[in-house]
């Protein structure tokens, strides 16, 4: 049963991450939907050696603590991506530090890596590993880590016997320093350590920033492909605010998810999957918020797809409509399957 249009409005009256608590509460109680009619085969899709009966996940940042994985692969996803989770427990910064710009279909968070820790994330992990699914385990650093890239490694050394794939997270806007890992020698030396530090065959992927110079891109893409990445994810928050129009908040430090982001990360997407060749799997994420926007950022070269915003706005029915208009979409314009439509629109 869904419970969200009978809660919504209550929710709308809290602050938002009191909300967000109160839905995480709910969906581990069980009262999200459930979505059990089989996927369109039109929909499912192989990436880095996993099967995905729809490309739509759950992206990082909603369930930070992997208490509900299981709700969100139970809605409908594809996919559920936990964290960023790092190290020891961090209790991020003073609150408040998630804004609402509802007139927008907007969220700015500055939330800073709050999360109980790797050893709180592997209790819950181990305790669902035999319902299968598939989980991404998205790492990260401690604020005060003297070694960053030491957190990353120990991320993957922590978590690689439970995740389906690992997402490094030197995206985030809130942690001071952190995107700097995104420039072409820091990123060289991150991801050779981080990969050099898996024993199993678990496919790491890596996720970035969508405030990036061509040089940055340009680098980016080289990295990846020289270092044979398994993929990218392609964005993450942006602290640009053009074009945001709310009042009060739209001045709010951190990263700025939801429909303003939706143009800008889809351009970074297409710039990254024209700079790889489209060799290395993409994931599209930032301001996704219907069926026709999810078909764009495959157009524009994601093979899969995230969302987070919209989903605290519209309820997760959502993601059976995304699903339903997707498939739309592709009969509209006679593609038999999703990988045919991957990447058309990159020139
Ligand atoms: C409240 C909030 C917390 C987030 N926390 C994380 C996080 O911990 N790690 C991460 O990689 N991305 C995090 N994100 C970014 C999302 O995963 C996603 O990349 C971004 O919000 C764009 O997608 P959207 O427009 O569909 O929300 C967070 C986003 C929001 C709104």
């Amino acid at each position: 049963m869904n419970f969200f249009p009978l809660v919504r409005p209550a929710l709308g009256l809290v602050d938002p991450e009191s909300a967000h608590r109160l839905t995480l509460l709910g969906l581990r109680w069980g009262f999200g939907p459930s979505d059990r009619a089989a996927d369109p085969v039109a929909l499912s899709i192989s990436r880095f050696g996993l099967h995905f009966s729809n490309p739509l996940g759950i992206a990082a940042g909603f369930d930070k603590n992997g208490e509900v994985p299981d709700a969100m692969l139970a809605m409908g996803m594809g996919f559920a991506e936990v964290g960023t989770v790092t190290p020891r427990p961090q209790s991020g910064n003073p609150r408040p530090r998630i804004f609402r710009l509802a007139h927008e279909g907007a969220v700015i968070n500055r939330l800073g890596f709050n999360n109980e820790g790797h050893a709180s994330l592997r209790r819950r992990l181990e305790k669902r590993k035999a319902r299968g699914g598939i989980v991404g385990v998205n790492i990260g650093a401690n604020k005060d880590a003297a070694d960053r890239i030491a957190d990353y490694e120990l991320g993957i050394r922590t978590f690689e016997d439970l995740a389906s794939y690992f997402t490094v997270n030197i995206s985030s806007p809130n942690t001071p320093g952190l995107r700097a890992l995104q420039g072409r020698g820091e990123l060289e030396a991150l991801m050779t350590r981080v990969l050099k530090a898996r024993t199993l065959n678990v496919p790491i992927l890596l996720k970035i920033a969508p405030d990036l110079t061509d040089v940055d891109r340009a680098d980016i893409a080289a990295v990846a492909l020289d270092l044979k990445l398994d993929g990218l994810i392609v964005s993450n928050t942006t602290i640009e605010r053009d074009g945001l129009v709310s009042g009060a908040h739209a001045k709010e430090t951190g990263g700025l998810s939801g429909k303003p982001l939706f143009a800008m990360s889809t351009k970074v997407l297409a710039d990254i999957y024209r700079l790889t060749g489209g060799k290395i799997p993409l994931i599209g994420v930032g301001g996704i918020a219907s069926g026709a926007d999810a078909y764009k950022k495959i157009r524009n070269g994601a093979s899969l797809i995230q969302l987070y915003s919209a989903l605290t706005y519209d309820g997760p029915d959502l993601v059976t409509r995304i699903k339903r208009e997707l498939a739309e979409n592709l009969k509209r314009d006679s593609f038999a399957c999703l990988e045919d439509a991957i990447g058309i629109d990159v020139k």
